[in-house]
This record gives C-alpha cells, structure tokens and sequence, in this order.
C-alpha cells in the first residue's frame, strides 16, 4: 500500500504540472482530492493495514495529500500569470522603447558652428592635442615672456612640450603643410591651469584660417557677420572691437548684442549690452615668415572662439560646470 501510495502521489504531480487550463486542475483536485479521489479512498483503507503501520501510512497520505494541494495551487498561480510565465515571452505584448540619446550640448553647438563654415567653403581639420612649444607659442609670435606660456597658466609635458592652450596651432600645421589659397576650421580641446565657476581645464574652441592672395579685413567681417547671423540669427547686431593677439594684426575681438537683455543691459553683459564670443584679425607677417609663405604674397585672416559660451549664449545656460558633471537631467533637455 505504501507503494501505491507514492505511485499515485507521483501520477497526481505529473498531471499537474502538465494541467493547461483551471478546468483541468479543478478535474485534478477531485480525481486525487474529492471524496471519491484516489487518495482519500487510500486513506480511507489504513484500517486494513497491520496496526503497527497505521500510523505511519496515515501520516504519509497526510503529506501525499498536501503535496498536491500545493502543487494544485502553484499551477494556479502559474496558469494566473499568462502565458508569458509558462511559455515564453509573449510576442504580442507592446514593446519597451529605448530611450534615445542625444548628442552633448558642447558638441551640438560645435556642429552649429562647423555647419556654417562648411556651407561658406571651410575644410574641418584636426590637429594634435599635445603640442610642441614652437606649434603653441613661439610659430605664432608668441614672445618668450608672454604670460601664456607661464607655467600658472600652461600644462606643461615637459620643458618643450605642452597640452594646447588654444587651437590656434592649427593654423600653423595646416600651412606647413599646404601651399594657399585654404580656408579651414578646427575644432578640438584646449588645456588651461584655470578652474573657478567660469573656467575649466579643458574646454573647446573652433579655429579659422583663410589665406590667399587678396583676403582682406572686409572678408574677415563678411564671413564672421554671416557667422554671427546663422548661429544667433539675422536680428542679432554684432560689433568688431579692436584688440591684441600676438599672431594678427590688426586684431579684433567680436561682441554680439546681449540675447539676455537685446542689448538694455543686464547681468550677464556686465550692463554693457554686448558679449564678447570671438577673437579674430589679419595673419601676422611673422607667422606667415614662420611656416614660409611670402607676406608680400598673401594675406589671411583668422579667429577663435569657445565652443561652451556659444552653447551658453544659445541656450541661456548660466553655469558652465553644468557642461561637465553628466547630469542626465540637463543633458536630456538639449
Ligand atoms: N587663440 C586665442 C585664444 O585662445 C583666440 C584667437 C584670437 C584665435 C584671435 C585666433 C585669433 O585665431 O585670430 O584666446
């Protein structure tokens, strides 16, 4: 009887487990469970056992008994949750949708900006990020006791070699190696030992050059207004200030109508009503002499700008440290 006992609890568990639908269980539970089941009439039949077995075989049923009852009820709960518990995933449910990434707002703005000097006939070069001091400073008329190449303000490699402070090598690596007419932009990263709310040690900057035989002051402002007009729009007023960069001359920095306060006067502009977003002038002889092109043979302008205060200015960020931190929060908005 003990073995009829464990064939028919093992038969009710695999019919069980096998049960596709409610009506099959509730027919399981009264075949095995009712009053008439299988192992209620075994139960029912201890008393013809020796006494001496009686109590173990009824303890056995007992737990027979309460296998199935359990095993009843887990199906239940299996059959409960779906067919996606019992077979697999269920290709008919909606799907999850990946949330989609974007690009950083440093490099949006960066590709606002080569966008436009593509369009007015710009090449996009890249130049190394570790420089030479001939590349970074001395090539460009920087003179040996400008602050810049201080080491308070300069990454230094070691006594010849520094982490780019500007771009602005670029324009020499494109001349040494190309003969004019170029016009060219460079976008990349710069290096400076300056940290506080409006400075980090790395930032970005896009760099231009165009040389060639007859390029004035005029084109230097044409293609710097157009500039100016695709980035910021037609309305924006913009201002070319005199200045001083060793490497051109004349030089002159470019301010644009505050876009906080259209020019009243406010925090941001200092109450001036203008911003200073670039730096730009004619090539100076002495750099055109330094990669051996002829100053008496072309002439050429450039400029420089950052890449995080036009993306500031386009989008009224006030704090440049919200660039770096990786706050999903403010990426997600751009
Ligand atoms: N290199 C300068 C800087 O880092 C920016 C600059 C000014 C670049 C005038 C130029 C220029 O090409 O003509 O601040």
């Amino acid at each position: 009887m003990f073995a009829k006992l464990q064939e028919t609890l093992e038969d009710a568990l695999a019919q069980v487990a096998e049960a596709a639908d409610a009506e099959t269980l509730s027919r399981l539970r009264s075949r095995f469970l009712g009053r008439k089941g299988r192992l209620t009439s075994l139960l029912r039949q201890t008393g013809q056992l020796p006494a001496d077995q009686r109590p173990a075989f009824g303890q056995a049923a007992n737990q027979a008994k309460q296998q199935v009852e359990a095993a009843l009820a887990q199906a239940k709960e299996r059959l409960a949750a779906g067919p996606a518990a019992d077979q697999g995933p269920d290709v008919t449910l909606p799907g999850i949708r990946p949330r989609r990434g974007r690009l950083h707002p440093v490099t949006q703005a960066m590709r606002l900006v080569l966008d436009v000097f593509t369009r007015l006939g710009f090449d996009v070069v890249q130049t190394p990020e570790v420089e030479t001091d001939w590349y970074c400073f001395e090539a460009l008329n920087l003179p040996p006791d400008h602050p810049a190449r201080d080491m308070q303000d300069t990454f230094y490699i070691n006594d010849n070699v520094v982490l780019r402070t500007h771009t602005s090598p670029a324009q020499i690596r494109v001349m040494e190696a190309n003969q004019p007419p170029l016009r060219i932009v460079c976008p990349g990263k710069a290096f400076r030992r300056d940290s506080d709310v409006t400075h980090t040690p790395m930032f970005h900057q896009v760099e231009g050059l165009m040389v060639g035989a007859d390029i004035a002051f005029a084109d230097l402002k044409g293609i710097l207004t157009t500039f100016v007009h695709q980035v910021f729009g037609d309305d924006v007023p913009l201002r070319f200030r005199p200045s001083f960069f060793p490497f051109t001359e004349p030089s002159a920095e470019v301010d644009i109508g505050c876009v906080v306060c259209r020019g009243q006067g406010c925090r941001v502009c200092g109450q001036t009503g203008w911003l200073e977003i670039l730096g730009s002038g004619m090539v100076d002889p002495n750099v055109f002499i330094n990669v051996g092109y002829d100053p008496d043979e072309v002439t050429g302008f450039a400029f420089g700008m950052g890449v995080e205060r036009i993306a500031m200015l386009l989008w009224g960020i006030d704090d440049l440290r919200l660039f770096f931190q990786n706050d999903l929060r403010f990426l997600r908005q751009f």
